[in-house]
Order: structure tokens, then sequence, then C-alpha cells
């Protein structure tokens, strides 16, 4: 037996003793919150407390008015002006800080990079007066498919600075994946690389940035930073180098004082249909809502050196690497690659070089890194840790006991955090100084942040009880929508629940009102704490010309949580041979990018459906976790689920 296996048998017992972790007073005492009347006060005045937390910001024109809420939409600090730029940057380095670090950057090769608020400040200035000789005017959508490199949260504030909402692509998409997102926003510009690293390989991003620039009409202009120096496709009149363009600029450029609801950015998402949704957020309440839960949160003081390791591809790092920690001034790290690049303690590596103080990653890295040992970590002086935190996802108690114990000594608290792309800032969360902790619970909503847990009916459910998770209250950085679709923004978060915004998780509370997440409830995969539709790689395989149907389903993951499990029927004349599933996965990454790849492939003649033709996920989700199967007796032929079940004892298993 490994040390690592009867490590986690400890754990286990330890949660079953049902442990809790009050705050160690030595962090309590200096802690940003240290009063529990936070609460109380923010229940009993919601528009005064988040008056006061806006008003740490720096405004062109002040608000006068805090929230108008006209259910679905609010507007929040409406009749205010700012510049989210000049918060995050300007006024900064106004203030003397100009020679603080805002970003470590560490390159996956080995390079890195210090740049202080003053350098991201002229270099953010010089790329919007690139923006704006590209034609680019406030309102006018800006797309960007970047790797991790310092040009990526640079773009964003450039986009910011002229009032030009942005709509970042991860780097793991494919072409398609990005032309659709293209298409959506009618994006006029697109800033990519010519590549990027990971794993020692070269993405080339440039080539899928050329090939979803083909499949739409509205970009005008390709700005390319350059990253790896290999040779790239290049289409001349239409493509630019950063370094050439931004590089002649000047330093300056006055920013655009914007309406506090005007749109800042658009970040696509995936819901239960095939069309990935374009969730919209604004100006001032985002940037109000995210600084405020980073400060309180991760307890942000002025010396603190903060590691979000999220890829900025997601709303983790819009929210938490780039707008809540510039807005107060932070220190951040950013990393390129990959945890195991060259070695599997490249991340105690960078722990220990830049000395961080907060870490913040999902459940899926803190088991892989549970899988790996911990004599990785031993390696390394993590002293510098005070403070750890996890989204993404449920984390078990097992991996939270290992992320405290081996990865915080013991001694730091660990904020599960609870949030999603729709709600732009952590909305169920530990307040580190005064919540007492108990493994594996988000604990309680933050202050002024309206949660509860409902039946089927729509009523609350008493503490001790299990039900759906909705939000009763708007809070600053809520979206404002999906990007011209309107009803799709009602049906899918509103019309569950009357005037309730309805998250799509299950989530029971115990007796003390702790908050535990119990995962999806929708048609909604969680895979390394990427949400991915089934419908969307369902439409993938089916586009493969031996597919007729698929099914697909999350099945319970060691590792990732859920891993895609693909049920697919072929058309007649095709034979699911090894050389099919390897085929289809790969069609699927090119379709939608490497998330997305099905762990498994099953070939079955028929699906299980109901008499009205719905395929039955639930008995698939069933079959594939090797659970009893539920209530059969709605399906139109009963048989299929037991051919079905035969055959998956020899479901392919090979990503
Ligand atoms: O299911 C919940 C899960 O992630 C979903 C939102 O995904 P996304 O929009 O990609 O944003 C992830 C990062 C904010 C939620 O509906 N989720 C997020 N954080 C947690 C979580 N589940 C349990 N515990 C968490 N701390």
């Amino acid at each position: 037996m490994t040390s690592e296996t009867s490590r986690g048998t400890a754990l286990e017992a330890l949660y079953e003793e049902r442990r809790t972790f009050p705050p160690p007073p030595e962090f309590a005492k200096t802690a940003n919150v240290r009063d529990r009347q936070v609460y109380d006060r923010a229940a009993q005045d919601l528009e005064g407390f988040w008056a006061e937390q806006a008003g740490t910001l720096e405004w062109v024109k002040p608000f006068t008015k805090v929230l108008s809420w006209n259910a679905p939409y609010a507007k929040w600090f409406e009749d205010g002006t700012l510049n989210v730029s000049v918060n995050c940057l300007d006024r900064h380095v106004r203030a003397g800080r100009g020679n603080k670090v805002a970003y470590y950057w560490e390159g996956e090769p080995g390079d890195s990079r210090a740049i202080t608020f003053r350098e991201l400040l002229e270099e953010t200035a010089r790329c919007a007066n690139a923006l704006k000789e590209l034609g680019v005017r406030k309102g006018d959508r800006v797309a960007i498919y970047m790797p991790m490199i310092p040009e990526l949260p640079t773009a964003m504030l450039a986009c910011a600075r002229i009032g030009a909402p942005f709509t970042v692509v991860f780097g793991g998409f494919s072409a398609e994946a990005l032309a659709g997102r293209i298409r959506d926003s009618e994006a006029k510009v697109l800033i990519t690389a010519d590549g990027g690293y990971r794993k020692g390989n070269i993405v080339p991003l440039k080539k899928n940035a050329d090939d979803a620039v083909a499949q739409s009409s509205s970009v005008e202009k390709v700005l390319v930073a350059r990253r790896t120096g290999h040779e790239v496709p290049w289409t001349a009149g239409r493509d630019v180098w950063w370094p050439e363009l931004v590089g002649k600029q000047k330093a300056e450029c006055v920013p655009e004082a914007v309406d506090a609801e005007h749109m800042l950015y658009l970040l696509y998402t995936s819901g239960t249909t095939a069309k990935p949704k374009g969730i919209v957020h604004t100006s001032a309440g985002y940037l109000v809502g995210t600084a405020a839960t980073h400060k309180m949160i991760f307890d942000i003081k002025e010396d603190d050196v903060y590691w979000c390791a999220a890829d900025i591809g997601w709303v983790t790092g819009h929210s938490y690497i780039v707008f809540g920690p510039l807005a107060n001034g932070t220190t951040g790290v950013m990393y390129e690659g990959t945890p195991d690049f060259p070695d599997k303690d490249r991340w105690w590596q960078i722990v220990e070089k830049y000395k961080v103080s907060v870490l913040y990653c999902a459940p899926t890295a803190i088991r892989t890194f549970m899988k790996w040992g911990p004599e990785h970590p031993a390696k390394h002086d993590m002293r510098s840790l005070r403070l750890l935190g996890s989204v993404g996802e449920p984390i078990n108690p097992e991996a939270w006991l290992w992320y405290h114990e081996t990865i915080g000594g013991g001694r730091c608290p660990v904020v599960d955090t609870w949030w999603m792309t729709e709600t732009g800032m952590i909305l169920i969360t530990p307040l580190p100084g005064i919540t007492t902790l108990k493994p594996g619970s988000a604990t309680f909503p933050f202050p002024g942040v309206g949660a509860d847990v409902v039946d089927e009916d729509g009523r609350s459910v008493p503490l001790g009880g299990a039900g759906y998770l909705v939000l009763t209250r708007p809070w600053p950085a809520m979206l404002r929508g999906i990007y011209k679709d309107d009803k799709r923004y009602r049906d899918t978060y509103w019309s569950r629940f009357e005037g309730r915004f309805f998250a799509g998780d299950g989530a029971k509370r115990d007796e003390g009102g702790y908050f535990w997440l119990m995962g999806r409830v929708d048609d909604v995969m969680k895979v390394s704490g990427h949400r991915i539709s089934t419908t969307e790689v369902e439409s993938s395989l089916v586009s493969h010309p031996a597919v007729a149907e698929a099914a697909v389903i999350g099945r319970e993951d060691p590792i990732t949580g859920q891993a895609i499990f693909a049920f697919v029927t072929l058309r007649g004349g095709s034979d699911g041979g090894d050389g099919l599933s390897s085929e289809l996965r790969e069609h699927v990454v090119g379709k939608i990018g490497s998330i997305a790849r099905p762990k498994t492939i099953m070939f079955t003649p028929e699906l299980p459906k109901t008499r009205s033709g719905k395929i039955m996920r639930r008995l698939l989700r069933d079959i594939a976790n090797g659970q009893p199967l539920g209530d059969t007796t709605t399906l139109a032929d009963a048989t299929v689920v037991e051919t079905i079940r035969a055959a998956s004892a020899q479901g392919r298993d090979d990503a």
C-alpha cells in the first residue's frame, strides 16, 4: 500500500468524525472581515452595503441610484460612469504603486517576466491605441483567442479602456467553436497569438484562428501576438503583428468613460442546448462585485502574492485573475502551462519561487495532485501560503482535507467558493476570518446574497433537506442576460421558479444552515471543472457520417469529477471497430476542442427512449455508473436497456 492510500483512509475517517475548522486565531486577528455583523448589515440594507463597496472605486460621474430591479433584469449604479481599466491600473499608478508587480508571469518552458502596474498600464494604452487604429470603436466587439501570456489580460484591459466589449474564447477550443462565438458576437477584430506552449508542444492558435475567421464574415483585422516565434500562415492586409502595431503606439490613451451598465464582456458558456449562451456582463456592478469578494474572501493584503491557477478563458480567470485582483491592486501570478511540465512539482516550484501566499484552484487539480503523491509538494518550501481556495465543482471532503494538510500545512483556511459564469462573482463561500469550515461545504451565502434550497414546487426546504439551489436577490455582478436572446434568458434561469434565479445545481443544507453543493441537476457535465453540454457533444458526434444517434452523459470519475461517456448508434453499414471510436473522439475534438473528448464510447444498436421519443439519459447514467436502474416503466422498449447493460461491461475506455 502506498503512503497516499493510507493517508486517504485516515482522512476519510476524520471526515466521519465531522471535523470542523474554526478560523485559526492568528488569521482571525488580522482578517479583512472580523465581524459577523457584516451579514446583518447587508441583509438589512442591501443597497447601502453595495454602495459602500462601490465607493472604493474611482468614478467619473458618481452614481446616485444603487439598484433598479425589474426582474429578471437588474441595473446597478446606473447613472454613474467610470472606466474599468482606470480602476484596475491608472489609479494604482497615481497612488504611487506604479512599481508594484501586477503579474509575475511564468512561461511553460521556464521563461518568466515581472510586469508592474505602470508597465501594464502603458502596454494597455498602446494596445488600446492599436485597436483604435484597426477601426475598433466604443461598442464594437473584439474576440480574443490567446494562450496564457501577458498580452491576454492586456488585450482585455485595452478593450475596456475604449469601451469595446470583448469575448475571450478559451485557447483549447477548436476553430469551429471559435467561429460560432465570433459569429454570435459579430466581432470586428480578433486578437490571437502565433501559438502557445502546452506540455512542451506548440498549440497552433493562429491556424485555428484563420480557420475560424474563414467561417465568419464580421472579422476585418487579426492582431497577432508573438509567443512561440514559429512561422504561421499569414493573410496580408488583414493580419497585423502585435509587436509592430502595438509597439509603435503612444503609451497614453484617454480612457472612455462608460455608463455603469455598459457591456464589459460576453462569455459563452454551455447550457442544455447545442448553442452556447453569450452571458452578458456589464461594467460597474461587475467590478464592484468581483473586487469586494476578492478582497473579503481571499483576505487580500497589500503584500500578498495571489495565484489563481485557472485559465483566463473561463470566468474564474476573468473575475479572479484579471478584474477583481487588479481592481484591488494585487500582485498576481500567471502561469502558462500544465502542472506536470517539466515535472509534477511545477506548481509547488512556482509557489516557492514567488512566495505565493494565496492559492485558488479547482478540485480536479487537487485530486490529480493527490494521485501524484505528497512527495512533489514536499520538495518545496511552501510556508508562504496562508490561504487556499477551491472552485468549479464540489470538492469532496477527502480532497479538501488533503489540500488543507499537504498543501496548506494544516495552517491555511480553505475557502470553497460556489459561483457560475452567470453570477460573475463568488456567491456562496466562507469568510476565512469568521467562518468555521466544514470540509466539502461552501458554507454560507456571501453578505447580501439571497440563496435558498427549494423543492419541485419552489417551497423552501427546511434545514437538513435537499433540493434545488435558487438565488432570491439581485447581486451586482449578475449577468444582464443572454446576448440577443431575452427569451432564452427568461426560460433558462427565471421560469422554473417565479422571480428566482435557477442555478441548475442541487444543494442541501445541514442543521447548521451550511450549504453543501451536490452537482448539476440538468444535462450539463462538469469535466475537470468545465461546463460541457451533453447536447453539444451529441451534435458533434452525430455530424460524423457513421453516426445515426448519440447520447452523452457524465460518468463519475475519480480525477476529473465527471468524464464523458458516449452511447453511439451507428448508421447501417458501419461497424464500431477500435478505429472508429478513436476517429469519433478526434472528430469531437475537432468540432469542440480537446476538453470535450469522450473518455468512453460505447456502440449500441439502440438508445433507451420514452414513448414520446426522448432519450432517457437518467438510465444511461445509471448504466454507465454501474448503479441499479431507476424506474423503467416509461420506456418504449424495455429490452433496450438490458442489451446496453450487457454491452457496457465492454465499454471502450481509452482516452
Ligand atoms: O455546478 C456548479 C459548479 O460549476 C457550475 C458553474 O460552472 P461555470 O459557469 O463553468 O463556472 C465555474 C467557475 C465559477 C455551477 O453551476 N460549481 C462551481 N463552483 C462550485 C461548484 N460546485 C460545487 N462547489 C463549488 N464551489
